[in-house]
C-alpha cells in the first residue's frame, strides 16, 4: 500500500518534471514539420484550425486606412500571407541561434510593401480608444531590449499536445525588470475591413509555423 502510494507520487513528480521545462533549458520552438525554428529563416504562420480557422498572417492598411500597416489574417485558408522572421533578444548576425518557447522575440515580416516606407516589425499599438482595443501594428524596431521597446516583444507559448501549436503572447519579461506589465494573448477578435490582430484575454490565435524554403535556402 505504502509503496504503491510512493510510486504514484513519484509518477506525479516525473510528470511534473516532464511538463515543466527546467529553467535555463527552455524548449525549442518547433515548426509543423517538427523541426527547430531558426532565427535566420523565414516562416509562414497559419491557423492550426484547417479551413474555418482562416489563412496566414498578412498586412493591411490600419484602422484609418493608412500607414503604419496593421497585422491581419487572411480569411481564406488558401492564402499563406507573408513569411516572417523571429529574432530573439540576443540575436545578432554573427550569433543567430534558435527560437525557444516563452522567450521574448521580435517578429518581422520579410517583405517590403512599397506603400509604407516603414519597418515591418510587429508592435502593440497604443490603445485605440474608439475601438477599445490594443491592435498589433508595425513600425516597431528589432533589438534594444529595455523599457522603451516593450511594445515590440512577443513570445510563443505551446498549447495542447501532439501538434506543434502555439499562441502568441505579449508579456515582455526578459527585456525589462519592470513589474506590473500586463500579459495578454494575441488574438483575432476584431473585424473591420480585415481580421485584425489585437491583445485579448479570451481568444488566442492558435497557430503553427511553416518554413519558407525559398527565403531560407
Ligand atoms: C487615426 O486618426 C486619428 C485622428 O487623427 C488618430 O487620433 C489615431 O491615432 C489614428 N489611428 C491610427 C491607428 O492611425
Ligand atoms: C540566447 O539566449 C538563450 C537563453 O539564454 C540561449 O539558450 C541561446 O543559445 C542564446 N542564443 C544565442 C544566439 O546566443
Amino acid at each position: 500500500m505504502k509503496s504503491s502510494l510512493l510510486a504514484l507520487s513519484l509518477s506525479f513528480l516525473f510528470f511534473a518534471l516532464l511538463t515543466k521545462p527546467l529553467s535555463g533549458h527552455p524548449n525549442p520552438l518547433l515548426d509543423l514539420d517538427g523541426d527547430k525554428v531558426e532565427a535566420w529563416s523565414a516562416y509562414y504562420t497559419t491557423s492550426i484550425i484547417i479551413e474555418a480557422g482562416g489563412g496566414g498572417l498578412t498586412l493591411s492598411p490600419n484602422r484609418n486606412g493608412s500607414c503604419p500597416l496593421d497585422v491581419t489574417q487572411h480569411s481564406s485558408y488558401l492564402l499563406r500571407g507573408y513569411p516572417m522572421f523571429f529574432f530573439p533578444t540576443n540575436y545578432s548576425s554573427e550569433n543567430r541561434g534558435y527560437v525557444h518557447e516563452s522567450m521574448d522575440v521580435n517578429i518581422q515580416f520579410s517583405t517590403n510593401i512599397p506603400i509604407c516606407n516603414e519597418p515591418m516589425v510587429w508592435k502593440v499599438d497604443n490603445c485605440d480608444e474608439k475601438r477599445g482595443a490594443w491592435f498589433i501594428t508595425t513600425n516597431g524596431v528589432v533589438g534594444n531590449p529595455g523599457p522603451q521597446t516593450l511594445p515590440n516583444w512577443f513570445k510563443f507559448v505551446k498549447i495542447g499536445v501532439g501538434i506543434n501549436a502555439y499562441k502568441i503572447v505579449h508579456c515582455p519579461s526578459d527585456v525589462s525588470e519592470s513589474t506590473g506589465h500586463l500579459c495578454n494573448d494575441v488574438g483575432i477578435n476584431y473585424v473591420e475591413n480585415a481580421w485584425r490582430l489585437a491583445l485579448t484575454s479570451t481568444q488566442p490565435f492558435r497557430l503553427g509555423s511553416v518554413k519558407d524554403e525559398v527565403l531560407s535556402s
